[in-house]
């Protein structure tokens, strides 16, 4: 049990079944990755983005951090978008949040979580960014609505990078979208917040 031997006996169930099926699936993938989408979501664990959009290995390109941020600075981030971009050429990046977002709940609970807090400050900024929009609602609501602005600020925060605008600049085809999980049904929704060019960018940031 020391060794996890459980988790290696799923995985070798798991690639035998998948070569039972299709005897290259792993030697073709070996050889190169061809993604489309770059997916931008939340390390909770109920929100996998694979399984949630049934892709195969391959199909998808990942980052995963608590709530789904896009932090301007944040190294680790930009260096997946950018390597998406420009060195896999997928066409489009997905962020994609959830509702009943441990990390959005613990920015506004009001109480100390340590050394979280400090990332939470993200989350924070969005609040108080909207802070209009969620006067009056209860805990509950607050959290979920809290969750699609979330989405949509860290979409905008997507299309502010300097890989993403020059990707445009250069002509190169490329969305953002803005995508939300209800980890009560398994069922994704789009949020209509696609932005496609950097003229889309400006007209609609005052609105995102
Ligand atoms: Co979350």
């Amino acid at each position: 049990m020391k060794r996890l031997k459980h988790l290696f006996q799923r995985n070798l169930e798991w690639a035998t079944g998948i070569k039972e099926a299709n005897p290259d699936f792993f030697t073709d993938l070996s050889r190169q990755q061809a993604p489309d989408y770059l997916w931008i979501g939340c390390s909770d664990s109920r929100v996998p983005a694979n399984q949630i959009v049934d892709l195969p290995p391959g199909e998808l390109f990942v980052h995963r951090n608590i709530a789904n941020v896009v932090v301007h600075t944040d190294l680790n981030c930009l260096s997946v978008i950018h390597f998406a971009v420009n060195v896999l050429k997928i066409k489009h990046i997905i962020v994609c949040g959830h509702y009943g977002c441990s990390g959005v709940k613990a920015a506004i609970d009001g109480k100390p979580h340590g050394f979280i807090d400090n990332w939470l400050c993200h989350i924070k900024d969005v609040s108080r960014l909207n802070y209009s929009k969620l006067q009056g609602l209860s805990q509950e609501d607050k959290c979920d609505k809290l969750c699609e602005l979330n989405v949509l600020e860290q979409v905008k925060n997507v299309c502010q990078t300097s890989i993403v605008q020059n990707a445009w600049r250069s002509g190169i085809e490329l969305s953002v979208h803005g995508w939300i999980y209800n980890i009560e049904n398994g069922i994704l929704r789009d949020m209509d917040t696609c932005i496609t060019s950097l003229e889309q960018f400006s007209e609609r940031c005052g609105e995102i």
